[in-house]
């Protein structure tokens, strides 16, 4: 429809471009002025008339065209287009019944790299770790419905010197089976005492130094110790993705580069872009307004930076991405843009736009009770796990013989924190409140799932309704039909629109728009009726709203159910 509005206008405006009128052309305010509208002061000059005057001139002009537009009216400087209603509703119905709606093969034959996620062995996952893995799995999401190829890789915090200080402590006042029985805990506890004796005994730093050169040469009972700690780490891990309903394609942590990290040293060396300072190797980066690349400390190991820079090069060289995404707490932002900058130096101008970080905003627990193991630690398994017994409870109390009610609570519990999660812009920190993420009733996951819910019911109560039916579009021209495939008919929009910001966000307030509209159109108009033709076109409109809201909720990584 857009499109031959545009088309018209081209063909009786000399002075623009189709493509100027497109940006031109707005979305007016409220329906009483139409459902385009064109202003004419930019015609001004070129054309040397006032824009109320070019306005009534052009719409004039532009003759009827009853197989899309109603109605062509002027107010001001502006034209306002109605559009044929019947057109328009089928227009939409007839894209939007299609099953791959919203998908596209924009990104056929390119590949986008996230790293996301990407917790620190033996420590726990925390309520951050919970961001990057809600998030980066949704833009995982809208760049495959785009026809990406993406691959999904978990970084670990795998490798470092906190590894030789695990080990001191472990050695000293660890034991096999509390470790394998408490698990990260377990470790954690290992990790402070290590802190606590250290103070006392600063040779304990020595020690964990030389654990940790150990494992760097490849000392066969470092480098067990080290992958048993990582396979510990890793089976709680997966856990909580499990939990989420997620996975990822790659487990390569920071020590997968490890033997990497020379071939940095040695591309920076050939550039000449090492200098030393008090005995460690850096990347003097003073004429980009940012402090050094710390490359190698000054005992000669390698750090988080330079196994980032081995990884650049070994993603592009593996996977040939047109982009890699990564989504970290904002706290890493100046680290990534060090990284970045010395891809770039080295050679390599894609750097500028093919790497990018995508930040996010802190987590505040705010006055929400949420249980935390030993220590004052907060593990997001535990937060999952509780917003799934709250909808247990809820459940129980409201609707006890609902069928696989596990199942049920566990796609709604988990589904109220991701969509929490998502449903800010991601740069903003996201707040914890219960009574507000679980409410049914309010912006939130419940609610449109609940609405999905709803349309699956007055399916399921639907008598004979025929998908192949031709459908009279004339019987869902009212307000409320219309106000919301006006909003199916952004879905296409808004994937590209989010892919763009890199913000699931966008879907999110989306699929929140789209579940209004249809209560909105449920209260309005009764599905079920008698009369067979409005039933059939009614009903249409719900097969449609219910597979977008699953769509939608998809590309946020969360599931539906059929009842609750
Ligand atoms: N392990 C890091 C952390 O927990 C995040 C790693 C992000 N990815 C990367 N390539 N640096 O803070």
């Amino acid at each position: 429809m857009k499109e031959k509005i545009i088309k018209l206008l081209n063909d009786n405006i000399e002075v623009l471009t189709a493509e100027e009128i497109s940006d031109l052309l707005e979305i007016p305010p409220k329906p009483e002025l139409g459902d385009f509208a064109f202003p004419c002061f930019r015609l001004a000059k070129s054309m040397r008339k006032a824009p109320q005057m070019i306005a009534s001139e052009i719409a004039a002009s532009l003759g009827e065209h009853p197989d899309f537009l109603q109605e062509i009216k002027t107010e001001g400087a502006y034209i306002n287009f109605f559009l044929n209603k019947e057109a328009l509703v089928k227009g939409i119905v007839e894209n939007a019944i299609k099953e791959d709606y919203g998908s596209d093969t924009e990104g056929e034959g390119k590949t986008i790299c996230i790293d996301y996620s990407s917790p620190n062995v033996a420590k726990n996952f925390h309520v951050g770790h919970l961001r990057t893995t809600i998030i980066g799995n949704s833009i995982y999401k809208i760049y495959s419905k785009l026809g990406y190829h993406v691959e999904r890789i978990n970084h670990l915090g795998d490798w470092g010197t906190q590894f030789g200080k695990l080990i001191v402590a472990y050695k000293a006042w660890g034991d096999e089976e509390t470790v394998k029985e408490k698990g990260v805990e377990e470790l954690l506890r290992l990790y402070v005492k290590f802190h606590e004796e250290a103070e006392k005994n600063p040779e304990l730093e020595d020690e964990a130094r030389a654990w940790f050169h150990k494992m760097e040469l490849g000392d066969e009972e470092a480098l067990s110790i080290w992958k048993w700690f990582v396979e510990i780490s890793l089976i709680e891990y997966k856990r909580t993705y499990d939990l989420l309903g997620l996975d990822f394609d790659h487990f390569t942590g920071e020590s997968f580069y490890r033997n990497m990290t020379d071939d940095v040293i040695k591309k920076l060396t050939d550039s000449n872009l090492l200098t030393e300072s008090e005995g460690a190797k850096i990347v003097d980066l003073e004429s980009y307004d940012m402090p050094p690349c710390l490359i190698l400390k000054n005992d000669g190991s390698s750090i988080y930076a330079t196994r980032d820079i081995a990884a650049v090069f070994y993603r592009k060289e593996t996977y040939n991405f047109t982009k890699c995404l990564y989504v970290t707490g904002q706290e890493q932002k100046l680290h990534f843009a060090q990284v970045f900058k010395v891809v770039e130096l080295l050679g390599n101008e894609w750097a500028k736009d093919q790497l990018v970080h995508i930040p996010y905003g802190l987590v505040s627990l705010g006055g929400a009770k949420l249980s935390s193991r030993g220590g004052n630690v907060i593990y997001a398994e535990d937060i999952l796990k509780e917003a799934i017994s709250k909808i247990k409870e809820t459940i129980n109390e409201k609707n006890p013989d609902l069928p696989d009610k596990d199942t049920v609570s566990r796609i709604v519990g988990v589904g109220a924190v991701m969509f929490n999660d998502l449903y800010n812009q991601r740069i903003k920190d996201v707040s914890f409140n219960w009574d507000k993420l679980l409410n049914p009733d309010g912006e939130t996951g419940p609610y449109v799932q609940y609405t999905y819910a709803r349309c699956s019911s007055i399916l399921r109560n639907s008598i004979g309704y025929d998908q192949n039916a031709p459908i009279d579009y004339s019987l869902i021209t009212d307000p409320a039909s219309i106000a919301l495939l006006k909003d199916i008919s952004r879905f296409p929009s808004v994937i590209h629109d989010a892919a763009d910001k890199y913000e699931p966000s966008v879907v999110a307030r989306y699929v929140m728009d789209v579940a209004h509209s249809f209560n909105k159109f449920y209260t309005d108009n009764h599905i079920n009726v008698d009369d067979e033709a409005l039933r059939n076109a009614r009903t249409t409109l719900v097969v449609i709203t219910r597979r977008i809201i699953k769509d939608a909720l998809e590309l946020l990584g969360i599931g539906c159910v059929e009842q609750m």
